[in-house]
């Protein structure tokens, strides 16, 4: 059996170092709780869900410190080498400051946002996220940060109260450091100061090896999901942190985003947001915060969920996949990628190592939609992406993408055959409809039934006309 060749793994978990040799696979939530016996982490869904194991991950980026919130059940230890781990433990206000509790702390008990508290390490970890983070200091922003953490007991609202009070907290940030400006208020302990100096001094091995029998892992977010046990022993390579895989820029009109891009670095980039201007409403709708920091774009193509909401996305764009199996390299269509449920033109020693497409020019149109039971972290029901390019008042060139529709995420051609060369009306649109029916398959299953999953897709298409209309 093929091992990855190193596997001594290497971090910092709160102040202390660790030095692993447990399987790159193993989740970090087990290693918290099982080995560290750290055991304010807790184990609610092990799905990613519920956020009451979340943590924080700390590393150096660009000379700065920086860190972001993701879920332990799902995070292999193999993406944490060199890097801070930060539990609520790690929260707790240093030895001999007179705090009790930390600020986020302060906050949750003072407005009675707990009640079992089994949620609660969850919430405050993810709002000292929230401070550690360059995001400006609003109580919106402060509520996304929690938008991974669910909680069966006490109510939102006192919730969202302690989040607006952790906000007031950081008012004064301005443009200090923000791990500086934690530290010096006090709202996270002293040793934090002191992780920045000591990650640039932890003596890790890259654990990235190119044996192409190894098996190419991003994030994991549905493979620790779906095959948990499998996954913990499985020969793995991450791709996750690797720097000549990660970045998206833009070369002439073509974007190029690396292998190990996550949602998250989709939803930061410049490139994506001048281009996709309602980007930041798309990937809100994309899972939650940490599982977004977590999840990469050629992980969700190669997991092949027929809802695969950036696979829809990126369907319309007709993006291309570059694929490698170490030696040879070949560029392939998505929409050539999926052959029926979970079949893929791909072989076994093929992965993604770049993604690229076309930016919208001016004349061209994009618009995504989503219909799910929740507005958040809740997988589609239907999704549905399209992308237009119009000239003299005319469709030149069409690409309708749709998912839940069918056993893959559906290209549909024939309707982009038909839109192409036709004015947009009331006409185009019904006869668009109507083919689009004609190549749909959606079965009921717990999510709905055919006939409901039709009219959804019905209504998307009426939407993204009617948006393209009124840009
Ligand atoms: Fe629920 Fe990890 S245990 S998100
Ligand atoms: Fe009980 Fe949140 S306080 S689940």
């Amino acid at each position: 059996m093929i091992t990855n060749i190193v596997t001594v793994i290497r971090f910092i978990l709160n102040e202390k170092e660790i030095a692993t040799d447990l399987p790159p696979g193993t989740v970090l939530l087990d290693l918290i709780r099982y080995h560290e016996h750290l055991m304010g982490t807790k184990i609610g869904c092990r799905e990613g869900d519920c956020g009451a194991c979340t943590v924080l991950v700390g590393e150096i980026a660009f000379g700065e410190l920086r860190y972001e919130s993701m879920t332990s059940c799902l995070l292999p230890i193999g993406n944490v080498n060199g890097k801070h781990i930060v539990t609520v433990e790690g929260t707790n206000p240093s030895p001999g400051s007179g705090q009790v509790l930390n600020p986020m702390q302060q906050a949750m008990a003072d407005e009675g946002a707990t009640q079992c508290g089994f949620c609660t390490p969850g919430f405050v970890v993810s709002l000292a996220g929230f401070c550690l983070s360059d995001k400006q200091p609003t109580i919106d922003n402060a509520i996304a940060a929690v938008d991974g953490n669910i909680c069966r007991c006490t109510g939102y609202k006192s919730i969202e109260r302690a989040a607006a009070r952790v906000t007031g907290l950081m008012k004064e940030r301005n443009n200090e450091d923000p791990v500086a400006f934690a530290v010096k208020k006090k709202m996270l302990p002293d040793y934090f100061s002191t992780i920045k100096d000591r990650l640039s001094k932890l003596e890790t091995i890259p654990l990235m090896t190119h044996d192409s029998r190894l098996m190419t892992v991003g994030g994991g977010t549905d493979l620790y999901v779906q095959k948990h046990d499998e996954m913990t022993q499985a020969p793995i390579r991450f791709v996750f942190d690797d720097p000549a895989w990660n970045g998206i820029k833009k070369e002439g009109n073509t974007c190029i985003i690396g292998a190990s891009a996550t949602v998250s670095d989709l939803k930061n980039s410049s490139v994506i947001n001048k281009a996709f201007p309602d980007f930041q409403r798309y990937a809100k709708l994309v899972s939650s915060t940490p599982i977004r920091n977590m999840a990469t774009i050629a992980g969700n193509f190669i997991n092949a969920s027929p809802i695969g909401d950036l696979t829809i996305f990126f369907l319309a764009l007709d993006a291309k996949l570059v694929l490698s199996d170490g030696v040879t390299k070949r560029e392939l269509s998505l929409r050539k990628l999926y052959k029926g449920y979970k079949t893929l033109d791909k072989k076994p020693a093929e992965y993604i190592e770049q993604i690229r497409f076309e930016l919208p020019t001016k004349g061209s149109f994009f618009h995504f939609e989503k219909v799910s039971k929740r507005t958040h972290l809740d997988i589609a029901t239907v999704n549905s992406a399209i992308y237009l390019q119009i000239k003299n008042e005319l469709i030149t060139e069409a690409g309708l993408s749709a998912g839940g529709v069918g056993p893959v995420p559906m290209f549909l051609q024939k309707t982009s055959e038909f839109l192409a060369g036709r004015e947009i009306n009331d006409e185009t649109i019904t006869g668009a409809i109507e083919v689009m029916k004609t190549e749909i398959s959606p079965i009921s299953d717990a999510r709905g039934a055919k006939e409901y999953k039709t009219l959804l897709l019905e209504q998307l298409i009426k939407v993204h006309f009617m948006s393209v209309l009124s840009s």
